[in-house]
Parts: C-alpha cells; sequence; structure tokens
C-alpha cells in the first residue's frame, strides 16, 4: 500500500459526476492512493427529467459545446499524474469533463481516465482524452460498472498496480 501512496504522491483526482458513480470511484481511489481529490461542477446544473437531460447531453456533445464550469475548478500545474473521471455520456467523456481538459494544458503529464458506465454504447474514451490532449501520455481507462458495487476496491486495486507498472 506504500507503494502505491509513494507513486501517486503528486497526482491529483479530478471527478465529474451526475448521479453519484463516478464519485464513489474518485473517493475509493482517493482513499487507496492518499492523492488529492477535487470535483468539478458545470455552472448550469443538468436538467433532472431524464429525455431533457439525454436531448441536451447529445446536443452538447455533437456540437463540441464546453460547459461553464463553477468556480474552484483545480489547476493541473503542479501535478505529473491526473486520475481524470466521468460517467460515460454516449460513448464518451461528459462535457464538464471535456471542459476542464479543453482550458488546461497536460504537456508532459500522464492522464488515468476512469469511467461509469451502464453497460451500452461504450466508444473510446481514451482516444476522445487524447484528441482533446494531445500532449499527455494517455493510458488505458479504467470501465466500472455503476458504482462498482462490492467489488470497487478490488477492481481498483488491480487497475492501479497495473497503470503504475507500465
Ligand atoms: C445522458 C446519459 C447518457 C448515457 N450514455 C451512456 C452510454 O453511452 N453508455 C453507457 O454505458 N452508459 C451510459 N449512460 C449511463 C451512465 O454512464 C451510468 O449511469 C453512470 O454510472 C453514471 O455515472 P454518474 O453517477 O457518475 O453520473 C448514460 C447516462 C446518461 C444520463
Amino acid at each position: 500500500m506504500d507503494d502505491l501512496k509513494n507513486a501517486f504522491a503528486q497526482a491529483l483526482i479530478l471527478s465529474y459526476s451526475y448521479s453519484g458513480n463516478t464519485h464513489r470511484i474518485a473517493r475509493q481511489l482517493q482513499a487507496l492512493t492518499g492523492a488529492d481529490w477535487r470535483e468539478i461542477y458545470p455552472r448550469q446544473p443538468y436538467p433532472v427529467p431524464f429525455p431533457e437531460l439525454l436531448e441536451q447531453v447529445r446536443r452538447e456533445i455533437n456540437t463540441g459545446f464546453r460547459p461553464q464550469l463553477l468556480p474552484g475548478a483545480p489547476c493541473p500545474r503542479p501535478y505529473s499524474i491526473l486520475l481524470v473521471g466521468s460517467p460515460n455520456w454516449c460513448g464518451t467523456i461528459a462535457p464538464p469533463l471535456a471542459a476542464w481538459l479543453c482550458q488546461n494544458d497536460f504537456s508532459g503529464k500522464t492522464l488515468l481516465p476512469f469511467y461509469s458506465h451502464c453497460g451500452g454504447l461504450a466508444g473510446d474514451l481514451r482516444r476522445d482524452i487524447q484528441t482533446l490532449c494531445p500532449r499527455a501520455e494517455v493510458r488505458p481507462p479504467l470501465a466500472v460498472l455503476q458504482d462498482g458495487g462490492s467489488s470497487l476496491d478490488k477492481t481498483l486495486l488491480q487497475w492501479l498496480w497495473q497503470t503504475i507498472q507500465i
């Protein structure tokens, strides 16, 4: 465990979550690594009724819209490793995470993406993040079904160990 904490001593965990699953994963990553954890929020909250939410999300993704974030979104500069989390929305990352990735420079940094999904359209979130952050090294993402259930810690530990051994 100390090896893991040493490996992530200069890491930031950053998560966007709509219904809480991605934040749960982020919280467990924080507990396992001891890394800093920050959340981001869109300035304008997303609608609650699902049909409206889906319509807005589809529109934002199709047009490349980047929502404004609430003040307090962290700067990645002090960190060399960033674990970035989002729900899978329509086969890609949610627009608030895309907005944060677009407004920062990740040159020379390592990005470890993780996402929650419901077993629907998988997409290629690594490619999408690499496109937004061409100067970063983007490692293979961790996909977690919903909130990861009772085996979440095991799943996370396996991924973290694999990731630091690359
Ligand atoms: C607008 C919207 C689009 C979604 N699109 C997908 C998808 O394409 N593929 C998938 O597997 N899950 C999809 N989901 C399910 C979410 O990824 C899943 O419920 C996830 O656990 C939510 O994470 P959160 O609680 O952190 O927001 C979608 C959910 C919503 C609300």
